[in-house]
């Protein structure tokens, strides 16, 4: 080998160790700290809550987890919440939210479940991985209660869980605040905020859209998710922006989210959960709308 090229050579391998050195001391120590801090034990005792069989109580348990949790729908936990579809989300890893009907939840008592709702705690006190616990921690106890009575009584369904599987780059994501992986520790860093009773009100509304702000982004106007492969869709802009809802109606948003079809007439992927927005009802789907319109309208992709 000639000298010269040699010499190139060389230099562009040390330029890759050092880039490569680079990397790891900035990605090792937000690794570690992720992992750390996934297996801390938060001292939160699980609150005492009193079951009910009240029809109406197991009725909104029902709506919630079908509607504004999103807990019952294809990628959560499933539509009949024995297991979601696993999602591959390339580099960040895959996730498969559990079956909710078998061993898994009995294994928990009322309280522990009513705790993981509100603070994304396991049994064990440790976080969850990703399950989004801050898009719905402003509903107010009775709405808990709901939520763990209705999950008493769902069917038993037998069915494996997928893999759920974090990567490196998800752990990095979420110490730069990117993505939310380790929930307890986000949840533990904002006071619980609790929503004022339902109401066609853009104050109402502003609790209702956490719901889309883990993918079109905090300030809605959309963009990639970080980290994101190409198969996973890009979330659109829905502030009143002219790239985003600007010309909507209020009959087109509502056919959006109950047929999954846009003003375009082109259907949505199915990665957006509009069964879930489907189920909402005339309050809950006001509330969003008049929220969605009181928004900064923002140009695409600022998420
Ligand atoms: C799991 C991720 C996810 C969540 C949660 C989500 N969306 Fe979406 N949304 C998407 C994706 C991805 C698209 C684009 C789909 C496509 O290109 O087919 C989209 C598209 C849309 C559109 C179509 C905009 C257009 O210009 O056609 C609207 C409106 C919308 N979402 C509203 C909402 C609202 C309101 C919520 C919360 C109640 C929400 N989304 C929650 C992922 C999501």
């Amino acid at each position: 080998m000639k000298p010269r090229v040699k010499r190139a050579l060389l230099s562009a391998f040390g330029l890759l160790t050092l880039a490569g050195a680079g990397l790891g001391a900035y990605a090792i120590p937000k690794i570690r700290a992720f992992d750390q801090s996934m297996a801390q034990v938060y001292d939160i005792a699980p609150p005492a809550i009193q079951r009910s069989s009240d029809p109406a109580v197991l009725a909104r348990g029902k709506h919630l987890t079908e509607s504004i949790t999103a807990c019952a729908t294809r990628d959560c936990h499933g539509s009949d919440l024995a297991g979601g579809q696993s999602i591959d989300l390339g580099p960040l890893g895959t996730l498969s939210g559990p079956n909710l009907s078998n061993g898994f939840l009995t294994a928990y008592s009322d309280g522990e479940l009513a705790r993981l709702l509100q603070f994304g705690l396991k049994r064990d006190g440790t976080s969850v991985r990703m399950m989004p616990v801050q898009d719905f921690n402003w509903l107010p106890d009775s709405d808990v209660v709901a939520l763990v009575s209705y999950l008493r009584t769902i069917p038993r369904i037998d069915r494996p869980n997928g893999p759920m599987v974090v990567r490196p780059l998800a752990k990095i994501l979420d110490r730069r605040g990117e993505f939310i992986f380790d929930v307890a520790r986000h949840v533990a860093t904002r006071p619980r905020e609790l929503a004022p009773p339902p109401s066609p009100s853009a104050e109402y509304g502003r609790f209702v859209a956490r719901l889309c702000m883990g993918c079109h982004g905090d300030g809605l106007s959309g963009g990639r998710i970080p980290g994101a492969p190409p198969s996973i869709p890009i979330p659109s802009n829905i502030t009143p922006d002219a790239s985003g809802i600007k010309e909507w109606t209020y009959e087109d948003f509502i056919k959006l989210l109950n047929t999954g079809v846009r003003k375009n007439g082109l259907a949505l992927n199915p990665f957006m959960p509009y069964e879930a927005l489907a189920k909402m009802d005339d309050v809950e789907k006001r509330a969003l709308w008049f929220y969605l319109r009181s928004v900064p309208a923002k140009p695409f992709g600022q998420r």
